[in-house]
């Protein structure tokens, strides 16, 4: 099971452990978000769930979408310009890691990682465990991971916009088949892995 301390100096040694986890130099671009994917996250997220988290929101659609079915939700985002964006169409977002302290810690009842979000500082099992200390008892993370087959990895990736190249920053990706070794190593368990459209998502409950 994670260990959950929510001080400053832990978030900053767990962002020290993402860097220090950076393995190959491949640079994919960050997957844009369809439309359907969203429906598919709300429709996961059950009216008895409590609080939702989205993890990595940028500009905040499913915060958006959440907060509309009258749910308390909440985004949070590193970036700047993804946070304006979200704030601009009036999702409620943090601007901050989500290695750093975050309220309500401990009471969350959902958490959402659509859209590759479970590669966030390069490390599935460092994000996982972190998140599990942010749920309350039998919180679910709804997942988004690769085809099975795929396998897991951990990778170097930049944006890259019509307006320029970012920066790299440490990236993974999980493959369905890792889910439940991941699971069980970051204090969840698989309830359902299932594939819509072509993507694959795995529903976690913590343990
Ligand atoms: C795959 S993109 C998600 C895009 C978004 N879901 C969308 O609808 O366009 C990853 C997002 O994670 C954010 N991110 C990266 N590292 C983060 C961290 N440590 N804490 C919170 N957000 C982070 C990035 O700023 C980016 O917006």
């Amino acid at each position: 099971m994670p260990h959950c301390d929510h001080s400053s100096k832990d978030a900053r040694a767990r962002d020290r452990q993402a860097d220090r986890n950076r393995r190959d130099r491949n640079a994919p671009r960050c997957r844009a978000l369809d439309g359907r994917a969203v429906k598919r996250g709300e429709s996961r997220t059950r009216p008895n769930d409590g609080p939702g988290a989205r993890r990595g929101c940028g500009p905040g659609r499913h915060v958006l979408a959440l907060a509309r079915t009258g749910r308390l939700a909440l985004g949070i985002d590193a970036s700047p310009s993804a946070v304006d964006l979200a704030r601009s169409r009036g999702a409620p977002v943090l601007l901050r890691s989500i290695f750093e302290r975050v309220p309500g810690a401990g009471r969350w009842g959902s958490a959402l990682l659509l859209d590759g979000n479970i590669g966030i500082g390069g490390d599935p099992l460092l994000l996982l465990s972190r998140i599990a200390c942010l749920l309350r008892s039998a919180g679910r993370v709804l997942m988004e991971v690769e085809v099975p087959g795929a396998s897991s990895r951990m990778l170097t990736a930049r944006l890259e916009t019509s307006e320029g190249i970012g920066l790299d920053f440490p990236w993974a990706v999980v493959g369905a088949d890792d889910a439940p070794d991941l699971a069980r190593r970051s204090g969840f368990s698989v309830r359902e892995l299932w594939s819509e459209e072509g993507r694959w998502f795995a529903e976690l409950v913590s343990r």
